[in-house]
């Protein structure tokens, strides 16, 4: 393990300059962005030479004040100042949970200070805010009539409306075969990432006419298919009669609303986020946080700007369409930083992905707890 050295300032006149203290905040750092429990917790070791053991204090946003002890064991410091002929205290370590108010969007700022009977360190000062995703309500009689990219309703009921068109415009084919080779080819993908597991409770978003509902179904407990399109959900529930497991969730484009709080084990999403705008693409992964039970996972895939394969459909969707007559529906790819960074915004953890030199980027990761 690297030791790290923080470096506060001395708030002036209280710092003894004679004090021999020093310190590190392990985590979190300077941001954190966090969802549900939100709660926040701080670590790190504080070793007093000369002064009376340290204590940290916490200021938080309302004003309010609490000391923490420095008193758990941390051998690994003790061994880092022992190769500097230094002795330092093995109690020298702290660890505190903090609770954040849940306010959503704002920062919340509290502040930690390192004390002991001579020194005070400078305030650092650790943000969190709270990604409670966005919810729309929908009401069909005062919508206005629009063909805009965020009307993913309008857009894909009307590439829906008898099975077959539905197909070629979730697949480009309509062959039954291939529905079912290109499927197991997705649930390897899905078993060599999030895995499936006999007892998982799993939900697709965007799932077209169902076209992974065969596959996936026999191997877990239950699969929920979510669709903006009342079409699409309608075909799927036409090739699924014969699953006793599967069940059908009109969704409106952007949220989970329909879905409750800690219900689902593995949510992906697959071949929809090129369709999506980033702030909902963003906001399906904020509310899978919510919808997945603490443990559960997520799964989101799209074309690889950074790949060569993704670079050239993006050249090829420039040069085939005048700025003006884009298709609302048209491909807009993703790089793997943005997924990443979009899972680990909403608070996921063991965030991984692959990215080879095809069209695809997969990305995924697990919810705390
Ligand atoms: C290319 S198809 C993929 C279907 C399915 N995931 C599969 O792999 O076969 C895209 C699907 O996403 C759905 N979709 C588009 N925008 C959506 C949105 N904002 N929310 C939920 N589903 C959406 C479409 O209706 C369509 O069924």
């Amino acid at each position: 393990m690297t030791i790290q050295t923080a470096t506060l300032p001395r708030t002036d006149g209280q710092g003894s300059t004679t004090s021999s203290l020093e310190f590190c905040f392990d985590a979190p750092h300077q941001w954190t962005f966090i969802h549900k429990p939100r709660r926040v917790q701080f670590s790190g070791w504080a070793a007093s030479f000369d002064d009376g053991p340290a204590r940290i204090l916490v200021t938080a946003a309302d004003g309010s004040r609490t000391e923490h002890a420095v008193s758990l064991e941390r051998p690994d410091v003790v061994a880092h100042f022992a190769s500097q002929s230094r002795d330092a205290p093995l109690q020298c370590g702290f660890a505190f949970e903090l609770e954040i108010p849940a306010e959503r969007g704002a920062d919340y700022v509290v502040q930690l200070e390192v004390v002991n009977d001579s020194f005070r360190s400078g305030p650092a000062e650790f943000r969190a805010r709270d990604f409670v995703s966005m919810h729309w309500e929908q009401n069909g009689a005062e919508r206005e009539a629009d063909t805009s990219r965020g009307n993913y309703k309008d857009t894909w009921n009307a590439v829906s409306d008898n099975e077959n068109s539905a197909k070629i415009s979730v697949a480009g084919y309509t062959d039954e075969a291939e529905f079912e080779r290109t499927s197991k080819f997705t649930l390897q993908v899905l078993q060599n990432s999030v895995g499936v597991n006999a007892d998982d409770t799993i939900l697709e978003i965007g799932c077209g006419v169902g076209r992974m509902a065969h596959t996936l179904s026999p191997l877990c407990q239950r699969w929920i298919g979510a669709d903006v399109s009342e079409n699409m959900l309608e075909h799927a529930r036409a090739r699924t009669g014969d699953l006793a497991n599967v069940d059908f969730q009109p969704l409106n484009g952007w949220d989970l609303s329909a879905i409750d709080d800690r219900s689902i084990d593995m949510v992906y999403c697959t071949v929809v986020f090129m369709h999506l705008d980033e702030w909902d693409r963003f906001n399906y992964i904020c509310e899978a946080m919510r919808v997945l039970r603490p443990g559960g996972r997520l799964y989101v895939d799209n074309y690889n700007l950074l790949s060569r394969e993704g670079w050239d459909f993006f050249m090829k969707n420039m040069l085939d369409y005048h700025p003006l007559q884009r298709p609302a529906n048209i491909s807009k790819s993703s790089t793997p930083q943005e997924l990443c960074h979009f899972l680990s915004m909403a608070g996921f953890e063991d965030i991984d992905h692959h990215a080879g030199d095809d069209m695809w980027v997969y990305a995924w990761g697990r919810k705390p707890g």
